[in-house]
């Protein structure tokens, strides 16, 4: 497979194997894409196959910082639309990721929700335990912004489930001390959400629409997410509706893999991944140059490469990476 190679997902052509992961800007307006966003999201989607918008919260309890994106209410459609249409005119495909912060939101006055009543930064207030109520209403919440997404002209979306955001704390036994239906102390448990707002969305936003998800696959942190455990969470993704997993992971080390500084750091999980399920696997960390992303390819270790920082520093980096190899 060759990084110039297409990729189908569903109705969706995705031109060559090269993702922009979601990579917070900063840049949010109001928590909608202002001009400045768009342009730079312009600029990085010359060339490039899959442009995933960095994330967005679901709902205002979920805010994980005052200039993050919202995808919490009708008013910011407009400025999607135009992102939507901006990243379609340079020929790449579109998806936005979508979050809700759990315990890792900013306080901002209202309750903080999490999993289970367990602080995971010290410079946020301790969170509620969500009840099956919050749970409900969240979901809805993640199937609204869903359908926003859609309503402006985007390809998809991909769930935030990494980096120890809201669905991450449900995934990892350090954040999930349940004992109810969603206990951290069993793998059903700990996927029950996941695959509760996979199907939620899917039945939203019908047939014609991608749905991925960001997979905190490990925690490399003592008692915390293993390895071993990516078959079982990934098949459980995939019958849940999922179209497509993109590997990442590392919790309180996000998006790193202690001890690892090699391009593709998380191939591993990557390809653990790509073993257990049909869909596609995506997998960032690390990637410098057009080179290191086909070596991934080459070892059959996904089907798809983000690109992070050197995308940021350089955002004609897929037409060179693709005329180098
Ligand atoms: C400035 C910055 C912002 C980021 N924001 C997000 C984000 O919004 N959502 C997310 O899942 N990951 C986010 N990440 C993680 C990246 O998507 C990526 O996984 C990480 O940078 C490692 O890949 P790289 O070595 O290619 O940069 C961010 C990373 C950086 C550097």
């Amino acid at each position: 497979m060759k990084l110039a190679d297409a990729l189908q997902i569903r109705n969706v052509t995705i031109r060559n194997r090269i993702a922009l992961p979601p990579m917070a800007t900063g840049k949010a307006v109001d928590g909608a894409p202002g001009d400045d966003m768009i342009e730079y999201y312009r600029q990085r989607s010359e060339n490039t196959g899959l442009v995933i918008v960095e994330h967005e919260y679901v709902s205002p309890e979920g805010m994980a910082h005052p200039t993050q994106l919202s995808i919490a209410s009708d008013e910011v459609i407009p400025g999607y639309r135009k992102l939507a249409g901006t990243i379609h005119g340079q020929g790449a495909a579109a998806l936005l990721q979508i979050s809700h912060a759990g315990a890792a939101a900013i306080n901002g006055g209202l309750v903080v929700l999490a999993p289970s009543a367990v602080r995971t930064r010290d410079d946020r207030p301790m969170p509620q335990e969500m009840t099956a109520e919050d749970i409900k209403r969240v979901t809805e919440c993640y199937v609204q912004a869903a359908l926003r997404a859609k309503e402006a002209g985007f390809d998809g979306i991909e769930l935030h489930g990494a980096h120890g955001y809201l669905l991450n704390q449900f995934y990892s036994p350090l954040t999930n001390k349940r004992t109810d239906a969603y206990t951290g102390s069993t793998m059903a448990g700990r996927t029950r959400f996941h695959a509760e707002v996979l199907k939620a969305v899917r039945a939203a936003v019908g047939e014609d629409f991608v749905v991925a998800i960001r997979f905190g696959a490990c925690d490399y942190e003592e008692g915390g997410s293993v390895m071993a455990e990516i078959p079982e969470a990934v098949r459980i993704f995939e019958a849940a509706g999922a179209d497509l997993i993109d590997i990442s992971g590392g919790v309180p080390h996000i998006a790193e893999k202690p001890g690892h500084k090699e391009p593709g750091w998380f191939s591993e999980e990557a390809k653990c991944a790509k073993a257990s399920v049909d869909i596609p696997v995506l997998v960032t960390g690390g990637v410098n140059t057009g080179a290191d992303a086909q070596a991934i390819l080459d070892a059959g270790a996904a089907d798809i490469i983000g690109v992070g920082r050197a995308f940021l520093k350089d955002a004609g980096w897929a037409g060179k990476a693709l005329a180098s190899v």
